[in-house]
């Protein structure tokens, strides 16, 4: 059994509130295989922790149909079901493997608008130990340009070691 989590005990500042995060969602997987489970943990503990998290969740590679993202685990609003790869900024990340930060949602072309309120976003890809991609980790603000720098190092530093170690 975990120990609670508490986010009022989280350090303010954003890129210390990470990496407490990261040791945080640490303790709490030890032991579990399951990246669902994993997944599940680290979407409630994310979301729970930053007041500019509108939405938080991530979009899973279909094992059955590889070109497609499903949703997996998160914390907010009604999200869209599935996304092909390309599709959206969730889409473009997985091809690219590379985080996409949005500042502001109706200036890329492509965004898929689950829920309107969403101004801003960040997507960072998923990969196992092996650098294959086996999910997408979305998170929409429903302020512009809510994620900068800190998120990106922030999250890509807790996915990877909940992931990828
Ligand atoms: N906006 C994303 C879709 C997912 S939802 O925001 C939850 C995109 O354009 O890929």
């Amino acid at each position: 059994m975990a120990a609670a989590f508490d986010p009022s005990d989280l350090p303010a500042e954003r890129r210390d509130r990470y990496a407490r995060l990261a040791d945080e969602i640490a303790a709490v997987v030890e032991g579990e295989v399951d990246e669902v489970a994993r997944m599940a943990t680290v979407a409630a503990m994310l979301k729970a922790a930053f007041d500019h998290y509108f939405w938080a969740g991530f979009y899973r590679v279909d094992p059955k149909r590889p070109e497609e993202l499903m949703i997996g685990p998160y914390q907010g609003t009604l999200g869209c079901l599935r996304i092909a790869f390309g599709r959206g900024v969730c889409g473009r990340a997985a091809i690219d493997k590379q985080t996409i930060i949005v500042a502001d949602v109706d200036a890329f072309a492509d965004h898929i608008a689950c829920d309107p309120r969403s101004k801003s976003e960040i997507v960072v890809p998923v990969l196992d130990a092996c650098g294959r991609l086996i999910a997408v980790f979305d998170v929409d603000a429903s302020e512009r340009g809510a994620f900068g720098q800190a998120d990106r190092e922030g999250l890509e530093a807790i996915l990877s070691r909940t992931f990828a170690a």
